[in-house]
Order: structure tokens, then C-alpha cells, then sequence
């Protein structure tokens, strides 16, 4: 996906307050066709226009997949964030016309599994809504451990055991109720593979405990979307397009190249899928590699950077863009 990608133009139709840190968005095709068909576990990213700065931000789609009349999205308030989160939640009413990118899935289900075992996190239950809805419509075998701080900022948690029943396992923080996942892997039937998206700490840990266990990496599914980190203002030039251009402290080097009419490629702006990977032809000082896509070692020569994460300090950086 790239600047010049299509992209979907949309209304909201729909703004729902989940509970106090949550909020949920409809859109709605602003042609009135019907949306693009998409897989459980895809996000789309949203065009933001906050007061001047353009912000595009990554969301899980969380409707079903079945669904082709709108799309929605769950966004996390986060008051201390560049503003995206903040901006959705302050500015955007039913009626406004935004722009949505086309869906894309980089958590999706394997088909293969004899069994789907999701382990979620706080907001990381969007793109398991969508993947339930569409096991469910499938016949597939699943089952949701669902970890949150308390009932009161669980969202969707009674509505999906209501819905789910027995295949929905819920465990609040402040009661002292925690996934006993050494057991859980234990006691799963050959075949079936481990999803888990929330907090960096908990795919860390369901994915070192899986690995200790014993199973195979090709089973074990995680999405981890990092917010784009704020910092001091950096330079950075452009070898391709011969810019130089500065970063400003609340803007990725993606999003600073973009402001300049630089294309780059991107699918998740998270620092996850390894699509705007940029060779870095000389490096000054100290890149502070913030993605989870190159290796150490990589990360160690500064010969490469994930320019929709990653921040530099120092004389000079030049990257090949
Ligand atoms: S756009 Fe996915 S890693 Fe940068």
C-alpha cells in the first residue's frame, strides 16, 4: 500500500461510547456500495486530518466479515499518544466524511488449524470479533481467553460470552483472575494453533511459553501494531528524491516523508510488516530501531530502517528514498 493506493471514501454512520476508554466507529461507503469483502483478523488505516497534520492510523476491523453494508473499528483512547486515538475520539461524529484504506490481513486465521485458541488483551479482542464471527459462520473449532482489567473496561466481554457461551473465557485483573496458559497449551488437541493479540508483555509471554512448550513457530500467531513513538525533532536525507527534510517530534519519518511528497510503501504504520523497510546508506549517530521486523543484528549495523516507527538522533542520516 502506498500513497497512490486506492483508498475507500467513507461517512461515519455510527459513533458508540463502549465505556470509558472505548469507542466504537461505523462506516459506511459514501457511494452506498457495498464495503470490500475482508478476512478476520485485517485492519484497515484511517485518514486522519488533526487541525493540519495528516494521521493515518491502523485499526482492526472488528464487524464481521460477512458484513459488506459498513465496517467498525474499536479505537483505545490514549491521552498521552501523538493525537490519533485522541482525535477519533473528540472530533469524529456521525455524518463526517473520512477516507479508509482497502483492507489488509496480516493476523488471519490458518485454515489449516484443527482448532483456533485466541488469547486476547484489552483492546486486542477487535480482530478476534471478527475472526469468531466468521468461525462461527464457517463451522470452525474456538475458543477466546479474554484478559482485562476489570468488568467495567472489558468491551464487548458479556456481549461475546452471551453470544459465545462456553467458548468464552473471561479473566479480570482486579479479581485477581489470570489465564493459566501452561495448562490451557497443555491440554489442546493436536493440530490446533495459538493466536494472541494485546499488550507487548502478553505476546511475549504466551509466545515464549508456547516456544517452551514445544510448539511449532508456524502455529503460533501474534499482531502487535506499535504506535509510532514521539521524540525530538531529527533530519533525515532523502538519497532517491535528494530531499532533506526534518521530522518533527509528533510525526513519524514516514509520515514527515509523505508531508513532503515522498512516496513510501507501508501496510500496518506499526513497525510489523516489513513494508517500508528503507536501506540507510549512512548513519551518523544513534537510530532507535522501535519495530518489531528487523532482526538484532540488523538493528546493530544500522544498515536498514522501518521508517513508520523508527526515530534517529545525531549528525546525519541518509536513507535511500
Ligand atoms: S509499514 Fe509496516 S513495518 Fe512499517
Amino acid at each position: 500500500m502506498s500513497v497512490g493506493a486506492p483508498k475507500i471514501p467513507v461517512v461515519v454512520t455510527e459513533v458508540v461510547q463502549v465505556n470509558d476508554l472505548i469507542k466504537r466507529f461505523r462506516f459506511q461507503r459514501r457511494d452506498g456500495d457495498a464495503m470490500p469483502t475482508f478476512s478476520g483478523g485485517a485492519h484497515v488505516v484511517v485518514e486522519m486530518d488533526d487541525h493540519g497534520t495528516r494521521r493515518m492510523n491502523p485499526y482492526s476491523l472488528m464487524s464481521a466479515p460477512s458484513d459488506t453494508s459498513g465496517y467498525e473499528i474499536s479505537v483505545r483512547r490514549d491521552d498521552v499518544g501523538r493525537g490519533g486515538s485522541l482525535y477519533m475520539h473528540t472530533h469524529v461524529q456521525p455524518g463526517m466524511e473520512m477516507v479508509l484504506s482497502h483492507p489488509v490481513n496480516l493476523f488471519p486465521l490458518d485454515n489449516r488449524a484443527k482448532k483456533h485458541l485466541m488469547i486476547a488483551g484489552g483492546i486486542g479482542i477487535t480482530p478476534f470479533v471478527a475472526q469468531m464471527a466468521q468461525l462461527q459462520a464457517m463451522g470452525g473449532r474456538f475458543e477466546l481467553h479474554y484478559s482485562m482489567r476489570s468488568p467495567a473496561l472489558g468491551a464487548y466481554a458479556q456481549v461475546l460470552k452471551a453470544h459465545y457461551d462456553d467458548r468464552v473465557h473471561l479473566y479480570y485483573d482486579e479479581e485477581k483472575q489470570f489465564i493459566d496458559l501452561k495448562n490451557l497449551l497443555k491440554g489442546q488437541p493436536l493440530g490446533t494453533h495459538l493466536y494472541v493479540c494485546g499488550p507487548k508483555g502478553m505476546i511475549a509471554w504466551v509466545r515464549a511459553t508456547a516456544t517452551e512448550m514445544g510448539w511449532p513457530a508456524l502455529s503460533v500467531h501474534s499482531e502487535e501494531f506499535l504506535a509510532p513513538p514521539v521524540g525530538k525533532a531529527f533530519e533525515v536525507q532523502l538519497a532517491a528524491s535528494g530531499k532533506t527534510i526534518t521530522v518533527a517530534p509528533n510525526q513519524s519519518l514516514l509520515e514527515a516523508m509523505e508531508a513532503n511528497g515522498v512516496e513510501a510503501p507501508y501496510l500496518c504504520r506499526g513497525g510489523a510488516c516489513g513494508q517500508c523497510e528503507t536501506e540507510v546508506h549512512r548513519c551518523d549517530g544513534h537510530i532507535d530501531h522501535n519495530d518489531h521486523w528487523l532482526t538484532d543484528e540488523q538493528k546493530a549495523s544500522n544498515t536498514k530502517i522501518m521508517p513508520c516507527v523508527s526515530r534517529f538522533a545525531g549528525a546525519a542520516l541518509v536513507i535511500d528514498r
